[in-house]
């Protein structure tokens, strides 16, 4: 191991550019969970797309949030659909499925359906009104709840709460527990840029005891 240097350099996020601003934060945040959401469109065109502004939020009740940042001339598909629908799925990004995660993030025309652009099958959901990505082992199935205006670029944030989690009958568990084993689904977060975190060797650290 190296040894520890101290970080003694500062940077004022208000002297850099939003642009650096972002390219720090994404490259420091690391790794985040991509939510790879689907979801239909007010006249049913099916929509997918990747967002790593994306985190649980709450367990009762069982919230996520996805930040979603607006285009210069208007919103994503992703937020027109959800404030239609009232609803979404998340798709976990797993190490078989991302690069075509990464092909559903084209910014393409409300008509165009990532689905066939990413050559990935849709399925559509009984429980909420969005699709899922047919070869995804595991989603997380959505109803919106509230919408944030985060100001500034703008971005608005969706709380979603999960109303359905759909599982690969063959994902195994972490023995006595409901822990998806992650040997077994090899999810994937994203790293700065283009950079994403495959799984490596996994590490398990028993918790502390407490006094
Ligand atoms: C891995 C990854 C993560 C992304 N995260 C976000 C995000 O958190 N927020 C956002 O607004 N856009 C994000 N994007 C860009 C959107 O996926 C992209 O704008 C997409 O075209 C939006 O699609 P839509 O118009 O169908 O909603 C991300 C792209 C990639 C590849």
């Amino acid at each position: 191991m190296t040894e520890p240097e101290p970080a003694s350099r500062v940077i004022d996020p208000a002297r850099v550019t939003a642009r650096e601003r972002y390219q720090l934060m994404t490259s420091l945040v690391v790794p985040r969970p991509i939510g790879w959401i689907s979801s239909w469109s007010e006249d049913g065109v099916a929509n997918l797309a990747p967002f790593s502004y994306f985190c649980a939020l709450s367990v009762s009740p069982l919230l996520v949030g996805v930040s979603i940042g607006h285009r210069r001339d208007g919103f994503k598909d992703t937020l027109r659909n959800l404030r239609a629908r009232e609803a979404f799925c998340v798709n976990v990004v797993t190490e078989a499925l991302l690069v075509a995660m990464n092909e559903s993030s084209a910014e393409v025309r409300p008509e165009v359906d990532e689905f066939d652009l990413a050559g990935l099958a849709r399925a559509g959901s009984e429980r909420v009104d969005a699709p899922y990505v047919a070869e995804c082992p595991a989603v997380l199935e959505c109803e919106v709840r509230r919408e944030v205006d985060l100001g500034g670029a703008p971005n608005t944030l969706i709380i979603g709460e999960v109303v359905g989690i759909r599982l690969a009958e063959s994902l195994p568990f972490e023995e006595g527990t409901m822990l998806v084993l992650p040997e077994a689904l090899r999810p994937v977060g994203r790293l700065g840029g283009g950079a994403y975190a495959p799984p490596g060797p996994v590490r398990r650290l028993p918790r502390p005891d407490r006094p």
